[in-house]
């Protein structure tokens, strides 16, 4: 069976190619290359040994896109990564979250409209939650008012399949993670931010590894028991794991409506400093930080209730924080080996 995988050489997309392919699954990935490398293909292969075909094609060209799917009219599914995913940028450029997050989402859809293909698998995120009212957040938890407008592309991708699943035979399934951090174990693949990370796990180890001075902790005066902010980290493998499961779950009929929602979360929450800690006891190093003001938007704390996901699709996080981060770890060291910047 035929799985599209668009921004399949990014940090998540390429970790799910590997489970795909390790199920069986043959991977056709789509992506610009905007925020990753075409040699991911390649690091891929040496996991799998299956190298997937890449085509780099701009999802918010219309005409690339349909020509795309008339080739390839005998899909079995798609996963949709590609997206521009940094908040903060978001906030700068808002029109080219938009048209890239939108304009992508609907030409795929449109493509897969005229060509019969019905099972569509999104990257959504706990970001739809904004600052929840109660905790966990459960996959029930009223959609707040969008923080940015990145995470405003996700609500109104929701609601855009919302509204087409109703109206044909598009069945879709939405999942939303929480914060996804560590490795592949062979650590061929990873996370690559470009520049300086805006994300806490890269920006760890660029400084145990020397490339930054200290991290930064955003704030350390908030209303939870060490004063730091607290979010649901979940490996990237379970996370890719997951998907899997939903693209079975579609194509073996098992969806209990056209378009369904599952929170990707372990269900605990960790604070900066845990992580720090973590980091510091798998790694054996002390790492150099500041407690610096609070990062305006930042969410207090947020962590999922993953009985429904657990329950539903039959899936679990497996991996504690201590294995993600020493995953990491291994990845950014490995990295550092092989590009030598
Ligand atoms: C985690 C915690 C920071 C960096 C992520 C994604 C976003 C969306 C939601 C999916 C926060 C603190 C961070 C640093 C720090 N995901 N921190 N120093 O903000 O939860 O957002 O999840 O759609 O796209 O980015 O993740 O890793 O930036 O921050 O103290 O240098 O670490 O304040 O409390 P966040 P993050």
């Amino acid at each position: 069976m035929k799985i599209l995988v668009t921004g399949g050489t990014g940090y998540i997309g390429s970790h799910t190619v590997v489970e795909l392919q390790q199920e069986g699954f043959e991977v056709i990935i789509i992506d610009n290359l905007s925020n990753s490398q075409a040699e991911i293909a390649d690091q891929i292969a040496r996991i799998t040994g299956i190298k997937p075909v890449l085509e780099i094609i701009d999802l918010t060209d219309k005409e690339k896109t349909s020509a795309f799917f008339k080739k390839h009219n005998d899909l079995s599914g798609i996963i949709h990564f590609a997206a521009y995913k940094a908040v903060g940028e978001s906030v700068e450029q808002p029109l080219k979250y938009y048209t890239n997050n939108l304009c992508s989402l609907l030409n795929v859809l449109e493509g897969m409209k005229e060509n019969g293909i019905e099972n569509f698998v999104f990257s959504s995120s706990c970001t739809v939650y904004g600052q929840p009212d109660v905790l966990p957040v459960s996959e029930n938890a009223p959609v707040k008012p969008a923080e940015s407008p990145y995470g405003n592309t996700k609500q109104v991708s929701e609601e855009i399949l919302t509204d087409t699943v109703n109206v044909s035979k598009l069945k879709a399934i939405a999942l939303r993670y929480f914060n996804p951090i560590g490795a592949h174990e062979s650590a061929e693949i990873g996370e690559l931010p470009q520049g300086v990370p805006n994300n806490l796990v890269p920006y760890i180890t660029q400084t145990a590894k020397g490339i930054r001075d200290y991290l930064r902790v955003w704030g350390n005066d908030y209303d939870t028991p060490d004063g730091t902010a607290i979010r649901d980290y979940i490996h990237v493998v379970d996370l890719a794991k997951a998907h899997v499961v939903a693209v079975k779950r579609m194509i073996e009929d098992k969806m209990k409506s056209n378009f369904e929602v599952f929170n990707l979360g372990t269900g605990t929450g960790y604070s900066v400093l845990d992580v720090i800690r973590a980091f510091e006891k798998t790694a054996g190093i002390k790492l150099n930080y500041r407690i610096m003001d609070r990062r305006p938007g930042d969410i207090v704390k947020v962590w999922a209730d993953p009985a429904f996901s657990n329950k539903e699709l039959g899936w679990k996080a497996e991996q504690g924080l201590e294995e993600m981060m020493a995953s990491a770890w291994k990845w950014e060291q490995a990295y550092r080996e092989k590009f030598k910047d």
